[in-house]
Formats: C-alpha cells, sequence, structure tokens
C-alpha cells in the first residue's frame, strides 16, 4: 500500500511504522491517524508479524495532533466525527507494539507512545502534555493512560502545567521502560522487536491482553482472567514446545500453534 506520511517496511517478523511529516514535526493530522491505523492492521492481520515498532525522526516522535487542522473546528463537527476515536483501533492491535520514541513526544504524540505496549526512550526524548497551553485537555488518552502509567501527582503536574519531561524523569516515573543513546535507538527497538516475535505469537498475544486487563479490571477479577488465560496457553503446542525444549535443553522453536 502506499502511503502519504508515514514510511512502512518488514524486517522479518518485525512490522516498522515510520511516521514522516517533518514539515510538521510529525503532527497527527486526519491522514496520518487513518494511514497509522490501516498500516498496525495491515500487520495485526499478519501472523507472519509478531511485533510492530512505531518511531518517528530523531527531531520528533510526534509533536501533537495537528494544530493548524483542529484550530477553527466546532464542538459539533468535532462530536459528530467523533473526532479522535479511530486511533482506538490502534490501541486495539493485539500484536504487541512498541513506541520508539526520539526527541518530541506531546500532545497527541505523548498519547500515541502511550497507546503502545513499551515505549523505548532515546536520551534525547521529550514528554509532554502541553494541551493546556492551547486552551484544551488530552484527547487521546493523556488524562486516562498517562494517570495509570505515571500516577496521579506527575500525571496532574504535566496535564495542568504543560510542562514537558524529559526521558531520564519518564524513565523513573515509569513511562518509558528503557532509554537509550539516539543514535541506538532504532537498532534497540528493532531487537527487541525481534524477540518479541520469536515468540510464539497467540502466547505474546494472551501475555499482552492479560497485562491490559490490569487497567481495565480490580484485582480479583483481574487475577481470575490471568489465571483462565494461562490455563488456555496449555491448549497449545507452542506451550509443549517451549517447556519440552526447556527440558531437553535446546532452543524452543514456535509455530504459532
Ligand atoms: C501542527 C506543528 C505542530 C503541531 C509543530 N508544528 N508542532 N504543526 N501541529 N502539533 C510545526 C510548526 O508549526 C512548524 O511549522 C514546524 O512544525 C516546526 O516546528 P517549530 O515550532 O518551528 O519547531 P521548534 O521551534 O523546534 O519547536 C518544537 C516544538 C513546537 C516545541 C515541538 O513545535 C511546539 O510546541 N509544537 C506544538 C506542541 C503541542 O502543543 N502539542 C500538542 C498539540 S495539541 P511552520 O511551517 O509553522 O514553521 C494535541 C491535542 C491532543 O496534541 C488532544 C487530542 C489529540
Amino acid at each position: 500500500t502506499d502511503f502519504e506520511t508515514i514510511l512502512i517496511e518488514r524486517r522479518e517478523r518485525v512490522g516498522l511504522i515510520t511516521l514522516n511529516r517533518p514539515e510538521s514535526l510529525n503532527a497527527l493530522n486526519t491522514t496520518l491517524m487513518t494511514e497509522v491505523v490501516a498500516a498496525a492492521g495491515e500487520f495485526d492481520a499478519d501472523p507472519g508479524i509478531g511485533a510492530i515498532v512505531v518511531t518517528g525522526s530523531s527531531r520528533a516522535f510526534a509533536a501533537g495532533a495537528d494544530i493548524k487542522e483542529m484550530a477553527e473546528a466546532r464542538y459539533p463537527e468535532f462530536y459528530l466525527a467523533d473526532w479522535g476515536a479511530g486511533w482506538d483501533r490502534f490501541a486495539a492491535v493485539r500484536t504487541p507494539t512498541i513506541a520508539a520514541v526520539a526527541g518530541y513526544a506531546l500532545g497527541g504524540g505523548c498519547e500515541l507512545a502511550l497507546m503502545c505496549d513499551i515505549v523505548l526512550a532515546a536520551d534525547t526524548a521529550v514528554f509532554g502534555q502541553p494541551e493546556i497551553k492551547l486552551g484544551t485537555i488530552p484527547g487521546l488518552g493523556g488524562s486516562q493512560r498517562l494517570t495509570r502509567a505515571v500516577g496521579k501527582a506527575l500525571a496532574m503536574d504535566l496535564v495542568l502545567t504543560g510542562r514537558n519531561m524529559h526521558a531520564d524523569e519518564a524513565l523513573r516515573a515509569g513511562l518509558v521502560a528503557r532509554v537509550v543513546a539516539a543514535d541506538a535507538l532504532l537498532d534497540e527497538a528493532l531487537r527487541t522487536a525481534t524477540t518479541i516475535a520469536s515468540m510464539s505469537l497467540p502466547i505474546a498475544m494472551l501475555a499482552k491482553e492479560a497485562v491490559n486487563a490490569a487497567f481495565e479490571t480490580e484485582l480479583t477479577a483481574g487475577l481470575r482472567f490471568e489465571r483462565r488465560v494461562f490455563h488456555s496457553t496449555f491448549a497449545t503446542r507452542d506451550q509443549k514446545e517451549g517447556m519440552r525444549a526447556f527440558i531437553e535443553k535446546r532452543a524452543a522453536t514456535f509455530t504459532n500453534d
């Protein structure tokens, strides 16, 4: 498929989506949203893809929703279009997703990173929810996923002041899994994605679903869900292969079965 605002690559079992609107620091306009959702959906539908990496440029992962596109929008049209809801389909992708963030991840850019399962940051990464300075509030999960990721104190600080947070603070806060040197970011992300893609895809999807349940359920229900999903992995050949390979002291070969 030909895209206008993103670049798509397959690196063996890893799907790579590179946001590519350098003239606006990868601002998330409608075209870009449609294309990211379509590309992620295609990778998600392909069992040959075991992990998806989303990245931007060295200067910006994404500097937010496209302010020029939305500046004159009014409530009825935004409401009728349910603006932003299209991103729910990205967040619902079942294949594990990794955000590789260098430079600005502001507003919708920070929220897009938070929609991914793992956030890897370059030491140049800058996160923030500056919407309040524009007279609006986060609209793609910043008040919800950010709060769950970093807690109320820091989420309130960021959302109410609009200040930026550097990679090291984001790491301490738990938004980011790892920080690496900027020139090592994409390699690190692809290596991590390749590791995940070497696992059984259905098992990785179940693991992702189980972790995500922690954000949507209370503890007793979450633990019950986890246990049932854990039991269900014993219905797969990949579980047999994984455990037999351990016992036989060899590498496992998973078949997504
Ligand atoms: C549209 C944007 C943009 C954005 C940058 N640009 N961010 N265009 N929407 N979000 C454009 C600039 O207008 C400029 O183009 C070009 O990208 C380069 O940006 P500069 O500002 O010249 O670069 P710099 O001085 O290095 O500053 C970088 C920056 C700044 C600090 C990231 O661009 C900035 O503050 N951007 C806005 C960040 C923000 O408020 N994000 C939240 C958006 S609201 P031209 O052609 O004009 O020179 C949001 C709502 C979420 O995300 C709610 C639901 C999504």
